[in-house]
């Protein structure tokens, strides 16, 4: 302990040049006010408790992670065959800042056949995985005190604007219109919005922007942008398409520049392997856009030492050029994580048309599905009242073993009985337990 204590103190003196009295000890250790008042991710601290409950050896039905259990969900065979190979090559060097060429270059020949976008290699750059990247957007636009506009629910973005010192002016969106956000949502704010930050297909909903949703909110950006001309920085919209080849059915992803070519002025994407490709420790991911700022991005999260590794980088960008790998890969994948989403939306189904209340949106994209659990109010067979989404949330798990993540860890209200439903871990008998066990749960409850 004393050791402790003097180590401790030599590190004190280090930081302060001075020594401490045992009193204000404390005090010389705080830190600043952005990371005293930072807030770890809701999800993460949840995923981690039901961890824990399953370590004790408690069969839970663990829909709560946006991630994949590789034994269930392994990346492509030929991209872990690439990794292995560039390893195996030597590939242990720093990368270049922005990421290797190759791998920029195979990213821009990817998004030219697969997405019709025309982004050259010095518009692109490579960082380990999205995160790096949404942060360096945030960074490289943004000055402490401007505005970010995004929708509720919606990813992390109270977290980036946090760690950028932005202020976020979040709008509710409506299961009604899909958890998606319109034009009439954010034109009330635009005036004073320096950056949209948008995300489809969205986590957590699972749901994708129309056509004409999109297309509204890329009139508003352009027109708001005519009109500050050079008085004011421009409003830049992030695109957040981490999801875009996990479709299902008929339907299609849609993107700002697609639609409306000017919006390439004003947009950054981004991307990467993390989800289509199943490799969420993988760690490469890809923001593209306007090349004069991708490269003040660039020159930001080189300093923060984001790249991605090299070896991982060759190998990605080998993969990115194997059509067939890849179409075969997506077939199978997408299969499976369709076959989940479908299963037990159809079971929800089944226990609303039974008069349970309960209800979901048809699965459209990614790996998550939007459940309602309309229980507020319910009595429990022991007389207890789910009086708030939390009583529910934790009843479900009690009495159905099944873990959910409830949409206000996503920024929606307390009161919000809407839950994300992943299926990156599920295994196909996954999708059986959960209606009986659900069914059974339901059951026991009363008005
Ligand atoms: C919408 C969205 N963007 C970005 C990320 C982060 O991706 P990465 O693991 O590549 O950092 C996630 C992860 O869950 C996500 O859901």
């Amino acid at each position: 302990m004393a050791q402790e204590g003097n180590i401790a103190e030599t590190l004190t003196t280090e930081l302060t040049g001075s020594h401490s009295g045992a009193g204000s000890f404390t005090e010389e250790l705080k830190v600043s006010g952005m990371a005293e008042t930072l807030i770890g991710s809701e999800i993460i601290k949840l995923a981690g408790e039901i961890r824990e409950k399953i370590k004790s050896g408690e069969k839970i039905l663990n829909f709560t992670i946006g991630d994949f259990d590789p034994q269930i969900f392994p990346i492509p065979e030929e991209l872990n065959h690439q990794i292995i190979a560039s390893y195996n090559r030597g590939e242990t060097n720093y990368p270049p800042a922005e990421g290797i060429p190759e791998l920029r270059k195979s990213v821009s020949l990817f998004l030219r056949n697969r997405q019709h976008l025309a982004y050259k290699e010095n518009d692109i750059l490579i960082a380990c995985g999205a995160r790096p990247l949404i942060y360096g957007i945030y960074r490289t636009v943004l000055d402490p005190g401007d505005t970010v506009i995004y929708p509720l629910p919606s990813w992390n973005n109270n977290h980036y604007c946090h760690l950028a010192g932005a202020n976020g002016c979040p709008v509710e969106t409506s299961a009604e219109r899909n958890f998606m956000p319109t034009g009439k949502d954010i034109e009330p704010f635009i005036a004073d919005a320096n950056l949209i930050a948008l995300c489809s297909p969205l986590n957590p909903s699972g749901t994708i922007f129309s056509e004409t949703d999109l297309s509204d909110i890329c009139e508003l950006v352009l027109h708001e942008n005519r009109r500050r001309k050079g008085r004011k920085k421009p409003v830049y919209l992030l695109y957040d398409q981490i999801y875009w080849l996990l479709t299902y059915g008929s339907t299609k992803h849609v993107d700002p520049v697609s639609l409306h070519p000017a919006m390439a002025d004003y947009t950054f994407y981004v991307d990467g392997i993390s989800k289509y490709f199943s490799g969420t420790g993988v760690r490469v991911g890809w923001a593209f856009g306007p090349g004069r700022i991708v490269e003040k991005m660039k020159s930001i999260l080189s300093h923060v030492g984001a790249w991605a590794p090299r070896a991982e980088q060759c190998a990605v960008s080998r993969f990115l050029c194997m059509d067939n790998e890849i179409d075969n890969f997506l077939y199978s994948f997408k299969k499976q994580v369709q076959l989940r989403l479908d299963g037990i939306y159809d079971g929800l189904m089944k226990l609303k048309a039974e008069g349970f209340a309960v209800d979901a949106i048809a699965p459209q994209a990614s790996i998550y599905l939007t459940v309602r659990l309309n229980l507020h109010g319910y009595r429990t067979g022991d007389g207890r009242v789910l009086v708030n989404t939390a009583d529910v949330t934790r009843y479900i798990l009690e009495e159905a073993k099944i873990a959910l993540v409830p949409f206000y860890a996503f920024g929606s209200g307390p009161d919000s009985t809407w839950y994300r439903l992943s299926v990156g871990t599920a295994r196909p008998g996954d999708v059986e337990d959960f209606y009986r066990n659900l069914r059974n749960a339901l059951s026991k409850l009363s008005l």
